[in-house]
């Protein structure tokens, strides 16, 4: 009899465990917009430019920014240059995706920076 309880709390522990992974899963989409500037720590004093994170999901699969298919874990690109006109964000991440798709206005500072 107490063998058979110990086993159910056990189960029961297991359930909750797995629950919890399950949500942090479904939760693994990241933000639904990110302040790049706070996020990679970029210095200077160009407006802010607050990344429409969710909307480019709706567009494009994780990994054309993202190393792995789940996302998440890191950029394709490496982003080193964070200051000055030619920074990474610019050269290697976003403006040749937005030339590439003939985004309107893709290369205006006031789409990105606002
Ligand atoms: C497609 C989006 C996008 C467009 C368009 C864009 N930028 Fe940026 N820019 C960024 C991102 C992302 C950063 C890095 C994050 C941040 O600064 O918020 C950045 C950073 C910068 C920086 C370095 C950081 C700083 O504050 O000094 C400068 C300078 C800059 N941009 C100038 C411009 C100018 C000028 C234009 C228009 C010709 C422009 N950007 C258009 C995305 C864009
Ligand atoms: C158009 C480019 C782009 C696409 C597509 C994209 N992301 Fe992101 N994502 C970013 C950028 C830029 C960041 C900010 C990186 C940081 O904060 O380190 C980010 C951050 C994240 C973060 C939080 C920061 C981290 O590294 O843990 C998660 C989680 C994430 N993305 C998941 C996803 C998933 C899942 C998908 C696909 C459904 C996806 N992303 C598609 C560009 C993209
Ligand atoms: C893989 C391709 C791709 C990459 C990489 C990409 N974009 Fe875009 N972006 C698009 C497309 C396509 C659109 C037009 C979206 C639409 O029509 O809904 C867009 C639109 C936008 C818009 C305008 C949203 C609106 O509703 O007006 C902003 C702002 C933007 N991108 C910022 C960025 C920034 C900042 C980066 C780099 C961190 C970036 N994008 C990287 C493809 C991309």
């Amino acid at each position: 009899m107490m063998k058979l309880r110990h086993s159910f709390v056990l189960l029961n522990c297991l359930f909750a465990l797995l629950l919890v992974a399950g949500t942090a899963q479904a939760g693994n989409g990241g933000p639904d917009t990110i302040d790049l500037k706070e996020a990679f720590a970029v210095e200077g004093k160009k407006k802010t430019v607050i990344f429409p994170h969710k909307q480019h999901q709706q567009k494009f699969p994780c990994e054309s920014c993202h190393v792995s298919s789940a996302g998440g874990d890191g950029m394709r690109v490496e982003l080193q240059k964070k200051s000055g006109f030619k920074n990474d964000f610019h050269t290697k991440l976003c403006w040749p995706c937005h030339v590439e798709k003939k985004v309107p206005k893709g290369k205006s500072c006031s789409t990105c920076h606002k």
